[in-house]
């Protein structure tokens, strides 16, 4: 290494970006994937990156370890902005003892996680790491548990968002698990607590890593992966993307961005969307893409409980969280998924003052065996809990069926909703035309001339009486029943009556949520 000064440091900064060295930079790029700088570079504006801990070394002598040291070791760390706002990050360099973690690479996370949370800006984790460095045994796992503590704490105080690019399995998953967001790239990244080979020694199985815990199982199976693209690339946008609906922590509001769709935007065919028949399906994506600004819906879980959709949108530029049910699958029934599903969307919307927008067309919650068995008592109950606790404006409007407990839940005026909203379309009863005059009139039914004649009768009474908007209005459990076509500028000027709405709970450690 050169004598002069400034020689010497633009050398250990060209060795540190050079990680492991061209040849393994070589074979991530043959494997279809980017090196962790790469990465930094893709995620954040042009030129904002600044690196802290460029010139850190590992100490460990064992395994002859002392003879190999890469300046910097295998995490690039630092901060820099997204679309103009500060972000901390730290991206995994499998380059480098293939990413793993030993004791300053968790020393180089802990340190941009501490300072994040001192500045009050959100944490982005991209993953690429072959799991705790072998040759530091139990040092490495006490790097983990420095990181486990640091996001259990930062939990509902910074955002937290994890991006999965390469490897991450054993006890690492469960640093991405502990935060907000998990990214997948498809085909290319992988996520399991024990890999192919242990779980064949194990169960016998033969199974590939793609198989155990890609992407595409993460997204539709698992529930484990909140978004998911084809290329990292398209990851790392949907990273930057996500972060413009959201508040740089749970003391800010998220950003007031206008695109210039018009609030009073009325659209004529919101009137006429719900089919006449009531056991008929329609898209809620529909019902949403004409109400929201621009039609834009950032959908979550895309893939995983489809008959409930969560997701970000913005009203008159206002960022809002979107719980819907979703009629065109499974009638939008609510179901242990689906409950677990939006149950921790809300609770992020809550800590991080996001207003929670809900439509609701459900029956009620899955009937049978299945269900009942794998406890949708308790796990049915984290939606009910998370809509109860929240204390952010909560919106809702029921376009069709609300029945029964799913009524009360889906953020009804009893669990402190702001406002409710109903369409004409709307039926709002303890239970279904048909389950109710089977269970009150089953004597009159059995005794009848003709049942399926009564039967028609007495539905069609039900309905008229019971199955309407207008019971429930006439209580107050529905502040207004309105025209679908005035939702959007009515769910608007909610949201600007709201805006300093301010409730609380009383005062506690922490709730006990049905975990
Ligand atoms: C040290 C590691 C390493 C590790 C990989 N490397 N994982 N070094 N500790 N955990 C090194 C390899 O020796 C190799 O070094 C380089 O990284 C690239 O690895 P390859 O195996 O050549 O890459 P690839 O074929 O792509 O396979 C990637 C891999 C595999 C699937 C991640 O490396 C692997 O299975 N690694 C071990 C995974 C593991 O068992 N980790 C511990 C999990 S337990 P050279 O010098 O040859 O380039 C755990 C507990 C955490 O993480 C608990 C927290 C509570």
């Amino acid at each position: 290494m050169s004598n002069d000064p400034i020689q010497k440091l633009n050398d250990y900064k060209a060795q540190s970006r050079l990680g492991g060295g061209l040849a393994r930079i070589e074979a991530q790029h043959k494997k279809g994937r980017l090196t962790a700088r790469e990465r930094l570079d893709l995620l954040l504006d042009k030129g904002s990156f600044r690196e802290v801990d460029a010139f850190v070394v590992h100490r460990t002598h064992d395994f002859d370890l002392d003879e190999q040291k890469f300046v910097g070791d295998s995490v690039v760390t630092g901060w820099g902005t997204i679309e103009g706002r500060l972000v901390y990050v730290y991206s995994q360099d499998f380059t480098v003892f293939g990413g793993s973690l030993g004791e300053v690479h968790a020393e180089k996370i802990c340190k941009i996680m501490d300072m994040a949370m001192k500045s009050g800006a959100p944490i982005i984790g991209l993953n690429d790491s072959g799991g705790a460095r072998i040759q530091e045994g139990v040092v490495s796992l006490a790097g983990y548990g420095e990181i486990f503590l640091r996001n259990t704490l930062a939990s509902g105080v910074i955002p937290q968002l994890s991006v999965i690019l390469g490897p991450c399995a054993g006890g690492a998953v469960y640093s991405p698990a502990l935060t907000d967001f998990i990214f997948m790239t498809r085909n290319s990244s992988y996520m399991f607590v024990t890999g192919p080979d242990i779980v064949k020694a194990a169960t016998h199985e033969e199974v590939t890593q793609e198989e155990l815990g890609g992407a595409t199982v993460h997204s539709e199976k698992s529930g484990v992966c909140h978004v998911a693209a084809d290329s990292e690339a398209d990851t790392l946008y949907l990273v930057r993307k996500m972060l413009s609906f959201l508040p740089q922590n749970n003391m800010e509001d998220a950003p007031f961005v206008s695109v210039g769709d018009d609030p009073l935007r009325a659209e004529e065919a919101l009137n006429t969307i719900i089919p006449s028949d009531a056991n008929k399906p329609y898209d809620m994506k529909e019902v949403l893409r004409m109400i929201m600004d621009k039609g834009e819906f950032m959908e979550i879980q895309e893939g995983f409980a489809e008959n409930i959709l969560i997701g970000f949108s913005r009203l008159g530029g206002h960022t809002v969280g979107i719980v819907a049910n979703q009629p065109d699958v499974l009638a939008g029934v609510l179901d242990i998924k689906s409950s677990e599903k939006a149950g921790r969307f809300i609770r992020f919307c809550d800590a991080f003052n996001i207003p929670i927008v809900t439509f609701v067309d459900t029956p009620g919650y899955l009937p049978g065996t299945d269900q009942e068995h794998q406890g949708v008592i308790r796990r049915g109950a984290k939606l009910l809990f998370a809509y109860c606790e929240a204390t952010v404006p909560k919106l809702t409007v029921i376009t069709r069926k609300a029945y029964g407990g799913a009524y009360l839940v889906m953020s009804s005026k009893h669990i402190r909703g702001d406002l409710n909203l109903a369409w004409p379309t709307a039926e709002i009863a303890v239970m279904g035309p048909d389950g109710a005059v089977g269970k009150v009139f089953s004597r009159e039914l059995k005794e009848a001339e003709n049942p399926d004649e009564r039967k028609k009768e007495l539905i069609a009474t039900y309905r008229e009486k019971f199955a309407n908007p207008y019971v429930a209005a006439q209580r107050g459990y529905i502040d207004d029943v309105i025209e679908p076509k005035e939702t959007r500028q009515r769910l608007i000027n909610a949201l600007e009556m709201l805006q300093n709405k301010r409730d609380s709970n009383p005062a506690k450690k922490h709730g006990n949520i049905p975990l």
